[in-house]
């Protein structure tokens, strides 16, 4: 039994799909509300709060390998309910800020759940992926409600990963041998710019989309009324402020270990398109 933590979300929501066409079983995916949750056929879906280790005794029954969102609770407790429930193998998502950015917080907390892992006695796998393309998403109420969107850094380039690319390295690492305790940092195929991820976007859902590049302290002052101070100077620096040559390296890693190409932002824009309508 494979189960998917976040299942709900950009990169557990593809996973569960993958690892059902490839006709992997049998899955399970947790999310807090089982309700409103909807996941492909075949795929038991589980409720379960992170937040509540406790709560998380039917998810795990029976699991042998686990790929985890972590930071959603105490990931010490959670660790040690995956392995005396007999989890056999953690695919852990981690970043790409742990190796450019370490002496942020967020990179710092990544790292320490990296360790509690690497202790838990169980097998591993780590992925640090780059910045995630779904991260657009923030723009798409802007684009909805045809307002400009405030953009800073519009011509710095990261080498963005489309979600389905990361589910697509845990398939592999969940159901091939060969990945115990390995670190795949990873990102998508380029470097692309806000600029052109907006014109991607545009040209996704067939009109313009005007945007305004903004000073850092403007977009500060945006992000900080609902990130907080501190959170939001750690985005500002990993999005254009403090970049270094560890985060806007192309990385091959995706085609390494699923022998397919990178997606691009171009593909990511063109099956989302419907959310910035
Ligand atoms: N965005 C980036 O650029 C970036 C870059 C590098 C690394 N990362 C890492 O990627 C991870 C996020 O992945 P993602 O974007 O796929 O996640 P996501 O879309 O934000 O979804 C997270 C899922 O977690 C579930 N969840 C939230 N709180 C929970 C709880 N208390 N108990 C159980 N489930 C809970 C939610 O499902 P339900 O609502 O159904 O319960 C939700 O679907 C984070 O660890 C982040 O640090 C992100």
């Amino acid at each position: 039994m494979i189960l998917v933590t976040g299942a709900t979300g950009n990169i557990g929501s593809a996973l569960v799909k993958e690892l059902r066409a490839f006709g992997v079983g049998p899955v399970r995916g947790l999310t807090r509300d089982i309700a409103r949750a909807v996941f492909p056929a075949a795929v038991e879906a589980v409720e379960g709060d992170m937040a509540r280790p406790a709560s998380l005794k039917a998810a795990l029954e029976g699991v042998r390998s686990l790929f985890l969102v972590s930071r959603l609770g105490p990931d010490a407790e959670i660790l040690e309910a995956a392995r005396r429930a007999g989890v056999e193998h953690v695919v852990l998502v981690s970043s790409i800020t742990v190796q450019s950015h370490p002496h942020l917080g967020p990179a710092k907390e990544n790292l320490a759940v990296e360790r509690l892992l690497k202790g838990s006695g169980m097998t591993w796998t780590i992925l640090r992926p780059t910045q995630f393309a779904s991260n657009a998403l923030w723009w798409a109420e802007a684009i909805r409600e045809r307002q400009s969107v405030r953009v800073p850094y519009a011509d710095i380039g990261l080498p963005t990963i489309h979600p389905a690319d990361i589910a697509s390295v845990a398939r592999a690492a969940l159901t091939e041998p060969g990945h115990g305790g390995l670190t795949y940092a990873m990102t998508g195929p380029e470097q692309i710019t806000p600029r052109q991820q907006l014109a991607a976007i545009a040209q996704a859902v067939g009109r313009e989309v005007p945007f305004v590049e903004i000073s850092r302290a403007e977009a500060h002052r945006d992000m900080a009324a609902f990130l907080g101070d501190e959170a939001a100077a750690a985005v500002l620096d990993i999005t254009g402020g403090d970049v270094n040559e560890e985060l806007l390296s192309v990385r091959n890693t995706v085609t390494q270990v699923t022998r397919a190409p990178a997606r691009t932002f171009a593909q990511w824009a063109g099956e989302n398109a419907d959310s910035f309508r």
